[in-house]
């Protein structure tokens, strides 16, 4: 029970009261980060044709064969990367537990940017490791070279980096990177990294860090078809990189859940092999979608920060956001939620609120619409 308490501390508790109360008040939920559009149609129909073809029965462990060729070909199209091996997952959130859980003994220390999606905090619990976070801070999140620093202490094993970055919208530079590698490189670091937004990019690039001179050897890159086709409930991720730390990964998978999703498998292997203009098409979406929220978050005299990428942009409501975001659905119908949450030190971004804009433009305006009726108030 302790440990159990120990984990529902972590922010999922946050989701689910902000959840059931967007459910009571039929609000508009902008808390958890979901498209409420499907993804290409063509993925759904080789989904459709993989249950009617009996691709219904356990896929093989390391996921089926069309899958794996389809990210390995991702990987060297996207970024000329040629991972040794990988396996494939439910969802980019099962691959982040099996690379804990198989890379981190206990006592270990993971050295990570702080806010934190929440799986993070629990799968470092989990593997009975500790959390050596780097704190990024509003107003630009930058990576701060001393807190890195300071983060990489004697016992830090890992590095579990997230780039485009949940909650903050931030998206790593060149430089933050070679910084991040170098101390990886120093310390003999293991780099896990979360891509799950790395086509969700609005402004500037996203590089993976494998590509980085000498963290090949030493990356494990995690993504998955959720976020970058809109598919988020198919929950198909997968991680790649050297054939060891894949290895780790696959023993714990293998007692997870062991493997399936077998239809979803395929149908993430055509929206891999889709064309380019696509992801390109959902991409200009959502770019639109941030600048639509932003805008109306600014006409509702709330103050929005820079979001670069992935499904979120955060504002500044100029109070307590946690109270704010308590009272948000009873006094306007939207639903969001206080970064703080994210953070271990809450106190950072404690009048910060992230906003899901991964919705249609009329509920964007809705919403924004609805914001509008507190200004001042
Ligand atoms: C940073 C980050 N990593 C992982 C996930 C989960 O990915 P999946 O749905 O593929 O398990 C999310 C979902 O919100 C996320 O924001």
């Amino acid at each position: 029970m302790r440990s159990a308490a120990r984990i529902e501390g972590l922010g999922t508790t946050v989701f689910t009261e902000m959840s059931a109360l967007a459910a009571r008040t039929g609000a508009i939920n902008l808390g958890q980060g979901f498209p409420d559009t499907d993804g290409p149609r063509a993925a759904i129909e080789a989904g459709v044709n993989a249950l009617r073809d009996g691709e219904n029965q356990y896929a093989p462990l390391p996921g089926v064969p069309a899958l794996r060729e389809a990210v390995l070909e991702h990987q060297m199209r996207c970024y000329g990367l040629e991972p040794e091996d990988l396996l494939i997952t439910f969802g980019a959130t099962e691959a982040i537990a099996s690379a804990l859980l198989g890379l981190c003994d206990p006592g270990d220390e993971v050295v990570v940017l702080e806010p934190y999606y929440d799986s993070y905090s629990a799968c470092i619990h989990f593997a009975g490791a500790h959390k050596s976070p780097v704190t990024l801070r509003p107003p630009d999140f930058a990576l701060d070279p001393d807190g890195l620093r300071a983060a990489v202490g004697p016992r830090a094993r890992m590095l579990l980096l997230n780039s485009p970055h949940n909650p903050t919208g931030r998206v790593l530079r060149r430089s933050e990177l070679d910084l991040l590698a170098a101390a990886c490189t120093e310390h003999d670091l293991v780099c896990v990294t979360d891509e799950v937004y790395e086509h969700l990019v609005y402004d500037g690039e996203h590089i993976p860090i494998a590509t980085l001179p000498g963290m090949a050897e030493r990356t494990l890159t995690i993504s998955s078809v959720g976020k970058s086709f809109s598919f988020t409930g198919w929950k198909i991720g997968w991680c790649s990189g050297p054939a060891q730390l894949v290895a780790a990964a696959r023993a714990v998978k293998q007692f997870l859940t062991f493997a399936g999703g077998t239809p979803l498998q395929h149908a993430a292997a055509a929206a891999l092999r889709l064309p380019g203009s696509e992801l390109e098409a959902l991409r200009a979406d959502l770019r639109a979608k941030r600048d639509r929220l932003s805008a109306g978050l600014t006409t509702a005299g709330l103050e929005p920060l820079r979001s670069e990428g992935t499904y979120f942009i955060n504002a500044d409501v100029g109070r307590d956001a946690t109270k704010y975001c308590r009272e948000l659905p009873e006094r306007c119908g939207v639903v969001a939620i206080p970064i703080g949450v994210f953070y271990d030190h809450a106190e950072v971004a404690s009048t910060l609120v992230r906003f899901a804009f991964c919705k249609r433009h009329e509920v964007i305006d809705e919403a924004a619409r609805r914001l509008a009726t507190l200004a001042g108030a």
